[in-house]
């Protein structure tokens, strides 16, 4: 029966290894696999109630506590200042609107089953049902995300060098425990639903967590997890029209643009000055790919085996996300986030610029990176 279970999740691990050859650097295969491993074919994230994962850095102590990173401080500085609490400062008493059919939580344009028939001959309760169940797995998402991001705030803090990167490291730490706490609250209390984590982003998870280099978990996550998460937070606080949601949004999107900042403000120096040209290729190859699990892979997996597994295969479902206004939505949201970052941090030469051209997306090239803007202007910006 287990063995059925990986053979069957092996042939699902297709997709991923024709993208892992794709940068066609064996270096960042052979890093991916193992995390594709536990992630697509063990099913790790799935298959208990808890599971390990092995962590490839040494924690660093420093005994001089010296501080020379004074643009990191000022940040520290700022995130003191910017706390909240999430059981007082969010208005908890809010209810969602019982006459709503699900269209205020999720706007019917967004879905990727629109264009089925089998979507047109559900009821408005089965509708209703299936608007709030593809919430609740998209906020899954951002919570088993958000949990990522708690564990991987804390290993850099343990091994960055700097101390001043170390102190800005605490108050994330606690901003991430805090949106751990305002996502798993607002899936039990309100939507009453919550779905197991999407393989590919265990798979980023597995991968940041066993980066022995600090600078690689400040790219997996602070760059591209924290990119992702910036872009798919706007987009969909600009499509819902559901207040509390809304609000909880609001709050913490003002956080993670701190986190993209400090990693960008992190990276950048140290990328000017001390990095070997084999080690950047690895580091753009290996972002790469990253992306590339971000954007062919968080295909509402979960929710298709609960509502749709018995009417199409998977292949066809996979499509129908692919080429969905939300999907197209939030790729376009998540790589103007993104992109401009890479440009910043010398990731994206012209080795690499055709491949991310080929998505469409280099068109973000020139927008402005994470250190020229502020958390309102993200909130503004129509995606
Ligand atoms: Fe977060
Ligand atoms: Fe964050």
């Amino acid at each position: 029966m287990e063995i059925n279970r990986k053979v069957h999740n092996l042939i699902h691990a297709g997709p991923f290894l024709r993208n892992a050859i794709e940068s066609r650097n064996l270096q960042v295969l052979s890093s991916m696999l193992g995390p594709a491993y536990r992630g697509i074919i063990a099913q790790n994230g799935k298959a208990a109630r808890q599971s390990a994962v092995e962590c490839g850095h040494d924690a660093l102590f420093s005994w001089s506590y010296e501080r020379d990173k004074p643009e990191m401080a000022r940040l520290y500085e700022h995130a003191k200042k910017m706390q909240w609490n999430a059981a007082t400062d969010i208005d908890w008493k809010l209810q969602l609107d019982p006459d709503d059919d699900g269209t205020g939580l999720l706007p019917d344009h967004y879905l990727p089953v629109l264009p089925l028939p089998s979507w047109r001959a559900l009821t408005p309760g089965q509708k209703r049902e299936q608007r709030r169940a593809l919430l609740a797995w998209l906020l899954s998402q951002f919570l088993h995300g958000e949990q990522g991001a708690l564990f991987a705030a804390a290993q850099i803090i343990e091994a960055v060098p700097w101390m001043d990167a170390k102190l800005f490291g605490s108050t994330q730490v606690v901003d991430e425990g805090r949106h751990v706490e305002v996502f798993h609250t607002y899936l039990t209390t309100k939507l009453e639903k919550m779905y197991e984590i999407n393989d590919s982003l265990y798979v980023i998870i597995d991968s940041v967590c066993g980066e022995p280099a600090w600078d690689m978990k400040f790219l997996g996550m602070q760059i591209m997890v924290e990119g992702l998460a910036l872009g798919a937070f706007t987009s969909l606080r600009q499509a819902t029209r559901e207040p509390l949601l809304q609000s909880i949004l609001k709050s913490v999107v003002s956080d993670e643009a701190r986190h993209v900042k400090y990693g960008v403000v992190a990276l950048r120096s140290l990328y000017e000055q001390q990095i070997q040209e084999r080690e950047r290729r690895y580091r753009e190859d290996w972002v790469w790919e990253v992306a590339l699990q971000m954007r062919n892979r968080f295909l509402a997996h979960e929710f298709y085996d609960e509502y749709y597994g018995h009417l199409m295969s998977r292949r066809r479902w996979d499509q129908l996300v692919l080429g969905s206004p939300l999907m197209s939505l939030f790729r376009r949201a998540m790589f103007k986030r993104i992109v401009p970052n890479l440009v910043k941090l010398g990731l994206l030469s012209d080795r690499v610029k055709p491949r991310y051209a080929a998505l469409g997306v280099l068109e973000f090239q020139d927008a402005k990176a994470a250190t020229e803007l502020t958390a309102e202007e993200m909130l503004s910006e129509a995606s």
